[in-house]
């Protein structure tokens, strides 16, 4: 990812990042499936669970991931890095039995809420496909 590109992504990131509980709530309403995959969600109702302490700390654990992910993104340097932490994800996440379509409904759901709350014009839209992209290659290549 270019360092243009990165800061792009890093500026869309930074409007919802503190909304945490809201992102993962969003994925769980349009994909039950991937809260079924979730032992402490498993069967309960998205409304008694979303304000919980297991939700926000299983909502920031995510979060975080992607904004740590993305303060490396966009160097060169730091590419053997993000390889490490991605596939780390992966491997994690294929012991779990996730699948490519759930990453593809995480995906899509993760970039509705972006879009929609955070600038949204093509060159936006343009780089965060572009650096999920690359992230979901290196996923992909584990699952
Ligand atoms: C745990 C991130 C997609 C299911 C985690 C953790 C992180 C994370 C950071 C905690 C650390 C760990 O135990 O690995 C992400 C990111 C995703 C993603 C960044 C997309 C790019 C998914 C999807 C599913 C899923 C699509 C299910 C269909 C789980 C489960 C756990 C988990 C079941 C363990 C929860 C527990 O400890 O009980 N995820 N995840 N994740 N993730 Fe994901």
């Amino acid at each position: 990812l270019s360092s243009g590109d990165a800061d792009l992504v890093r500026s869309a990131w930074d409007k919802v990042k503190h909304s945490e509980v809201d992102i993962l709530a969003a994925v769980f309403s349009a994909h039950p499936d991937i809260q079924a995959k979730f032992p402490a969600f498993v069967g309960k109702d998205l409304a008694s669970i979303k304000g919980s302490a297991a939700f926000a700390l299983h909502a920031t654990r995510i979060v975080s991931f992607v904004s740590e992910v993305l303060a490396l993104a966009g160097n060169s340097a730091t590419v053997p890095a993000i390889k490490t932490l991605v596939n780390q994800l992966g491997q994690n996440h294929k012991n779990r039995g996730v699948t490519k379509d759930q990453f593809n409904e995480f995906r899509a759901s993760l970039t509705s809420y972006v879009s929609g709350h955070a600038p949204w014009g093509d060159n936006v839209a343009a780089a965060w496909n572009h650096a999920l992209d690359n992230v979901y290659e290196i996923i992909f290549s584990n699952l």
